[in-house]
């Protein structure tokens, strides 16, 4: 019996709006169905395939994991060798550089280079043979690497086939192979979570993972890559300059950096290394300096190599994110929630250009697993605004007689038995609002500044205002404070009193969203306090909702839905919650009314460059109009509004027709809904 026509016809269907899909996806940054959608197709395609087994190609989606673990790598020698870039560590390097560069040519006028990130993963050689995926191998010595190939082809954003086009038939295109950040956290936390080893960086993330044995592990791991530069190839150069060669790899579906750019001469470098620079912890990546390559694959040929590296690039290295210093002590600090965290006490030491005298160790399980003891030398890692970690101590400059850590079994604040979290790893302490450090987070939280929002109650003050017995509940900032009471206090002026007395006056008028998020329901973040918002436009309808009613909610799961069903029947919450209502805060409930019915509804804007108010506060008034505030451009974004400096959005934008505002253009917007 043969396969019958319509199957093969079907199968060559769906495997064409796959390719396609993931193309828009991962290479153009422009997901063009909703990821349900696509799974279907995907899931159609292995049913079908599995019916008839004849229809199966090494290329099709299907196969990205299909093949047994490995006993070990096999060898591979590189046809052209994979060299290292030489580092320039400040202006200076850079401009010797720059003019060795100019000597050699024998040119006066600047060079133009092409800068791109220096990305913070390992490099990859990838071997089309006739547009198939032959090969994948790591760098290894420059000379001999891994066969990484069944790992590689689970990267989704790797093409198993290159799409139509005018590819040679031997085309060796060499890239980095990262852990974007967000899947490195998430990889991270879901490891702490269940008491497993967690990885150092997303540079080790992305190691460990590329060279797992079982490439099923493989497929688990966020992996992600971006071409820059070629290997062997059938043909002689695909450009005149490094930058349309690689301008043609993203038709070809291979992806590319979207922050690549052409310079003039070290300046134009310069330039582009300060702006990269201030984004440097936005780009969801991590990337460890800048790399800048004469552009003209003629003059590249004329400089040629020295040694290990070419004398056309240079790699302009950031400040490190990672420093060592001396752990001084490990404190104990009760949460919000009453968890209870290690926390690292450190002679100060300078972390990619900010003071670090603190740092988490995350959990008791953690510092064990990672023997850190008091006295240690150990390394810090600071990745943009996360609060800094401890990674690892240098065993070797252990002082002999250090002893091992072991948690207290009490709240060092309260007394009350710590207890293990359901799952087991998290302690927290039984205390509840007993406990004077859960009652400070909480009433600290309740007056951040996306919370209420109440200028002028700083951290200490509300330290200071709970151990006195002041206040014991966010209700009491409200009902208990007054000039005289404040006057008294530490550190505090008549004017000062007088100043916070006006901001928890101003505070109480807030929105529902903020209300929500400042009530401190455990998992509930901002997101999901607006969703509640918006679905229920009111409170009375949101504390008499059931579990059922609130999984409903988009964003709410059932662990969520539990957490908020517990705290609106818990009497001492309803309690604060009258408290607070009757000292005044209050909302309007239209502005959290159903989203269809609101000026912005169905709108996706995406906000980028420098504006004049914080992006947050932007994006709460957008979305308080019932806007979706978006992260990345793509064909659904109806605006993109760019401030000054905006880089790669603004470029998409373009290519995809997306209107641009820019701030005149987006008062005018809000202006035209009654809003400005
Ligand atoms: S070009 C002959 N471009 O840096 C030049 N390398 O120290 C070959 N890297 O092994 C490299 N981002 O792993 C180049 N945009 C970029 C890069 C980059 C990261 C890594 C790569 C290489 C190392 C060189």
């Amino acid at each position: 019996m043969g396969t019958p026509p319509e199957a093969a016809e079907r199968v060559g269907s769906l495997r064409a709006q796959i390719d396609r899909y993931n193309y828009h996806y991962y290479v153009l940054d422009d997901p063009l169905i909703p990821d349900g959608e696509f799974d279907r197709l995907l899931r159609e395609l292995q049913i079908l395939e599995r019916k008839y087994p004849e229809l199966v190609t090494p290329a099709s989606p299907t196969q990205r994991v299909g093949a047994r673990p490995l006993e070990a790598f096999e060898e591979v020698e590189h046809k052209v060798p994979m060299l290292s870039l030489d580092n320039a560590l400040n202006d200076r390097e850079l401009e010797d550089f720059d003019r060795r560069v100019r000597e050699r040519l024998e040119v006066a006028a600047p060079i133009i280079y092409a800068a791109e990130p220096k990305l913070d993963g390992l490099a990859i050689n990838l071997r089309y043979e006739s547009g198939m995926l032959v090969q994948a191998a790591t760098r290894g010595d420059g000379e001999h690497g891994e066969d990484v190939t069944q790992n590689v082809r689970t990267i989704p954003s790797v093409p198993l086939q290159l799409l139509d086009g005018d590819w040679p038939e031997v085309l060796e295109v060499r890239g980095e192979i990262f852990m974007p950040t967000a899947g490195f956290e998430k990889f991270n936390r879901s490891a702490l979570e269940k008491g497993e080893k967690t990885f150092a960086n997303p540079r080790n993330a992305a190691a460990g993972s590329l060279r797992q044995l079982d490439p099923r592990i493989t497929a688990q791991r966020p992996l992600a890559m971006f071409c820059y530069g070629f290997g062997d190839l059938s043909v002689a150069d695909l450009a005149v300059t490094y930058s349309a060669a690689i301008g043609l790899l993203p038709r070809w579906g291979l992806p590319v950096s979207p922050e690549l750019r052409r310079v003039e001469g070290v300046t134009g470098c310069q330039h582009y290394y300060r702006e990269l620079e201030k984004r440097r912890f936005q780009l969801g990546y991590e990337i460890d300096g800048i790399v800048f390559k004469v552009d003209d694959l003629g003059q590249q040929r004329s400089l040629g190599f020295v040694t290990r590296h070419p004398r056309w690039a240079i790699a302009r290295k950031f400040p490190p994110q990672e420093e060592m210093t001396r752990l001084l002590a490990i404190e104990v600090q009760v949460g919000r929630t009453g968890a209870v965290t290690p926390v690292a006490r450190l002679e100060p030491v300078n972390v990619a250009g900010v003071t670090v005298t603190n740092a988490t160790l995350h959990n008791a399980d953690e510092v064990r697993r990672k023997d850190i003891r008091v006295g240690d030398t150990v390394v810090i890692r600071r990745a943009g605004d996360v609060i800094p970690q401890v990674v690892r101590v240098l065993p070797e400059r252990r002082p002999p007689d250090l002893i091992e850590f072991r948690m207290p079994s009490h709240c060092p604040e309260c007394g009350s038995d710590l207890i293990r979290d359901g799952d087991g790893v998290v302690l927290r302490c039984s205390g509840g609002l007993y406990c004077p450090a859960q009652r400070k987070e909480a009433i600290k939280h309740f007056a951040s500044r996306r919370a209420l929002d109440i200028e002028g109650l700083g951290d200490r003050l509300v330290d200071q205002l709970v151990e006195k017995g002041v206040i014991e509940t966010p209700a009491d900032l409200f009902t208990k404070l007054n000039p005289a009471i404040l006057s008294g206090l530490e550190r505090m002026g008549e004017k000062s009193a007088r100043n916070l007395c006006a901001a928890l006056e101003k505070s109480k008028e807030t929105t529902l969203a903020r209300f929500l998020y400042a009530l401190g329901i455990r998992e509930v973040g901002e997101t999901t306090a607006h969703a509640l918002a918006q679905h229920f436009g009111n409170l009375a309808g949101l504390m008499k909702a059931d579990t059922e009613s609130l999984l409903a909610v988009p964003d709410v799961g059932p662990v969520v839905a539990e957490h908020i069903h517990a705290f609106f029947h818990q009497m001492h919450n309803r309690e604060v919650i009258t408290a607070l209502q009757s000292a005044g805060i209050r909302w309007n409930d239209t502005q959290a009314a159903r989203a269809e019915q609101q000026p912005l509804a169905g709108k996706t804007l995406v906000l980028t460059g420098t504006l004049s108010r914080p992006r947050a506060e932007i994006k709460e008034q957008l979305q308080a109009l019932g806007a979706k505030v978006s992260g990345s451009v793509s064909g659904k974004t109806d605006y993109l509004v760019a401030g000054e400096d905006a880089g790669s959005k603004l470029d998409k934008a373009g290519k995809l027709g997306v209107a641009v505002l820019d701030e005149k253009g987006l008062e005018k917007l809000l202006q035209s809904v009654g809003h400005a």
